[in-house]
C-alpha cells in the first residue's frame, strides 16, 4: 500500500488534476496549513501562542526552469519577511529541487545563498529537508557550503539510509544541526533498510548519537516508543531541554505535540502551505493508509 501512494506521488498528470480539483481544499485542509503565507502565518502565531515554534514550508518540489526556481527563491524570502514582521521564532524548511537543483548546482546554490543570508540577517535557520537517495550527496553538499558561509543551516537525515550513520558522525565533527526523521520516500533495498522494526532500531541508535555528540539536533518523529525512548534517554543524561528540540507535522498527533510542550519540551511544527500539495499530501498518505478513510467521511461530510 506505502509503494503505491509513493508510485503515485510522482505521477505528473494526476497531480495537475488534483492540484486544480475543486475539492483541493477539502481533500488537504488534515495536512496543510492553507494555500497562502497569511494562512501559514496565522497557524504559527496561534502554534506560538501555545509556546510551539513552527518551520514554515512553501510546498513545491522538482522546478523545471531559471524562473520557476527564481520564484521558489523569492517566495520564501516573503516568508522570512513576514516572519520578522510578525515576531515570531519560526524557521523555514525548504527543497533543494525547488531551488533548482536539477538544472545545476551553481543554479541551486546561488538561490539558496540569497535565503540563508537573508535568514542569518534576521537571526533565523533555513532547514534543508532530505528528498529520495539520489540527491543525498548533493543536498549534504550545499548544506555543508551554507553551514561553512552562515552557520544558521539545519540538515536532514533519514534513518532509512544505510549510509545515515557516517553521515551524522560527519555532520557532528562540523557542528552542522540534523533533524532526524524515518524516511518518506520509495528507495531501493540497495540504499534502505526495508524492515521497518529495523528502521526504527536505526533511528533510535542515530538519536542517541545526535544526543550525545550533535548540535542542537531536532529528533523529529510521531512515534510514540521513540518519543518514550528519547525522553528516557534524555532524562537519565540530563540533557538540557534547551540542546534539542522534538519536531513534529502539521495536523498529525496533537495530543503528543501538546504533551511534549506540557513536559516543558521545545516543540517545532512543520507548516507546509500553498497550492503545489500533492507529493507532500501523498507521502503523508503513504505514512498512514487509515488517512483515506479519515479524508473520505471528511469529504462526504458537508
Ligand atoms: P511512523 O511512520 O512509524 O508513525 C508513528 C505514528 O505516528 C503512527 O502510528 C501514527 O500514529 C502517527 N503518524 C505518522 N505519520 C502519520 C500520518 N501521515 N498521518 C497520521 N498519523 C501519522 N521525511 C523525509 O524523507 N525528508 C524530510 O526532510 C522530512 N522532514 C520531516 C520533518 C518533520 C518535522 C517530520 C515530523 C517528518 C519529516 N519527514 C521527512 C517525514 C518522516 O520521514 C516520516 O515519513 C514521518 O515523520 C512518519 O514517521 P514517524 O517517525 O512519525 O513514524
Amino acid at each position: 500500500m506505502r509503494s503505491i501512494f509513493l508510485y503515485l506521488s510522482q505521477q505528473r498528470s494526476l497531480r495537475r488534476w488534483m492540484e486544480q480539483s475543486p475539492i483541493s481544499q477539502k481533500l488537504t485542509r488534515r495536512f496543510v496549513a492553507g494555500e497562502t503565507l497569511q494562512n501559514a502565518i496565522a497557524v504559527s502565531r496561534r502554534l506560538d501562542g501555545e509556546k510551539i515554534f513552527a518551520t514554515l514550508d512553501h510546498l513545491g518540489e522538482n522546478v523545471h526552469s531559471a524562473g520557476e526556481a527564481a520564484i521558489s527563491r523569492d517566495s520564501y524570502l516573503a516568508a522570512l519577511d513576514q516572519i520578522e514582521a510578525s515576531g515570531l521564532k519560526s524557521t523555514v524548511s525548504i527543497k533543494l529541487t525547488q531551488f533548482g537543483l536539477d538544472l545545476s548546482d551553481g543554479e541551486c546554490l546561488r538561490n539558496v545563498r540569497a535565503l540563508v543570508a537573508r535568514a542569518k540577517e534576521m537571526g533565523s535557520r533555513v532547514e534543508i529537508d532530505m528528498e529520495s537517495s539520489e540527491y543525498t550527496d548533493r543536498t549534504l553538499a550545499v548544506v555543508r557550503a551554507m553551514h561553512e558561509e552562515f552557520q544558521c543551516i539545519r540538515a536532514v537525515i533519514q534513518a532509512y539510509l544505510f549510509r545515515s550513520e557516517a553521515d551524522i558522525q560527519s555532520l557532528n565533527a562540523a557542528g552542522i544541526p540534523v533533524r532526524l526523521c524515518k524516511g518518506a520516500y520509495n528507495e531501493p533495498p540497495a540504499v534502505a533498510i526495508p524492515s521497518k522494526t529495523a528502521v526504527d532500531a536505526n533511528y533510535v541508535k542515530l538519536m542517541k548519537l545526535l544526543l550525545d555528540h550533535g548540535t542542537y539536533p531536532a529528533i523529529a518523529s510521531h512515534d510514540e516508543t521513540i518519543l518514550g525512548d528519547a525522553r528516557r534517554y534524555i532524562r537519565e543524561r540530563a540533557i538540557p531541554a534547551e540542546k534539542f528540540e522534538f519536531q513534529m507535522l502539521y495536523g498529525i498527533r496533537r495530543d503528543l505535540q501538546r504533551d511534549l510542550v506540557r513536559q516543558g519540551y521545545r516543540l517545532r511544527i512543520y507548516v507546509p502551505y500553498g497550492d503545489a500539495w500533492y507529493p507532500y499530501f501523498m507521502r503523508r498518505l503513504a505514512e498512514r493508509p487509515a488517512n483515506v478513510v479519515f479524508l473520505l467521511k471528511n469529504l462526504v461530510k458537508r
